[in-house]
């Protein structure tokens, strides 16, 4: 899949952030992931190895093209049963399906990041987590982003820096939740379900 990726000049998540999902599915126990944009399924292959058995992913992309090859990938690895493949745009898929979801990979379009988290927080079990790419490379300037938060410069106008500044943002502000970014991959956001009183409660155990 990834030399797919290199003939086709396609932006998948890469093997240190997949191989950190993979991890992230061990850890939860995942038994349900959702992911805003899978292209032809190369993160939601390295999830699935790390998810219980029998665990189920849902895969979502509006190019016809991508998730065709994702369906004969995961065929040819004999994880069809596993997989939903939801062909079409992944903010109107996300409002057909019920939680819970233990992992989910935000890796849409950068300025509908914020959208995706307000459409799947009310589905996010303590313990999950959340799962953005592209904070610090990608498809957006990381000095721009940094001259934003660091010193206040106003963002350009660019819709992708805009929106990886706006996600920041919510899911930081987001109660019950903490985040923290992580530079694997193009950088992470983790944004895991606390529910406020976590840590609290452990101290005083
Ligand atoms: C960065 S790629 C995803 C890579 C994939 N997560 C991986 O690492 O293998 C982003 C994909 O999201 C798809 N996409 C963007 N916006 C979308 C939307 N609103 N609904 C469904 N798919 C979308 C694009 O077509 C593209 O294939």
């Amino acid at each position: 899949m990834a030399a797919v990726a290199d003939e086709e000049g396609f932006p998948i998540i890469g093997p240190d952030a997949g191989g950190l999902l993979r991890t992230l599915a061990a850890t939860t126990r995942a038994e349900r992931i959702f992911e805003f944009g899978s292209g032809f399924g190369y993160s939601a292959y390295w999830s699935l190895q790390g998810m219980v058995d029998g665990g189920e992913i849902v895969l979502t992309e509006f190019d016809e093209d991508e998730l065709s090859m994702a369906e004969d990938f995961f065929e040819r690895a004999g994880l069809t049963e596993r997989a939903h493949f939801e062909y079409g745009d992944a903010m109107e898929t996300v409002e057909e399906y019920d939680g819970p979801f233990d992992v989910v990979l935000v890796d849409h379009q950068k300025e509908r990041y914020s959208d995706a988290f307000e459409a799947i927080r009310a589905d996010l079990p303590v313990g999950a987590v959340v799962v953005a790419d592209n904070m610090m490379r990608g498809p957006m300037e990381l000095y721009d982003l940094l001259a934003y938060f660091e010193s206040g410069d106003p963002l350009p106008d660019d819709s992708a820096t805009r929106g990886v500044a706006d996600y920041i943002e919510t899911v930081r502000a987001a109660e019950g939740f903490q985040t923290t970014l992580v530079p694997v991959g193009s950088g992470l956001a983790l944004t895991t379900r606390v529910d406020g009183n976590t840590l609290t409660s452990a101290h005083r155990s």
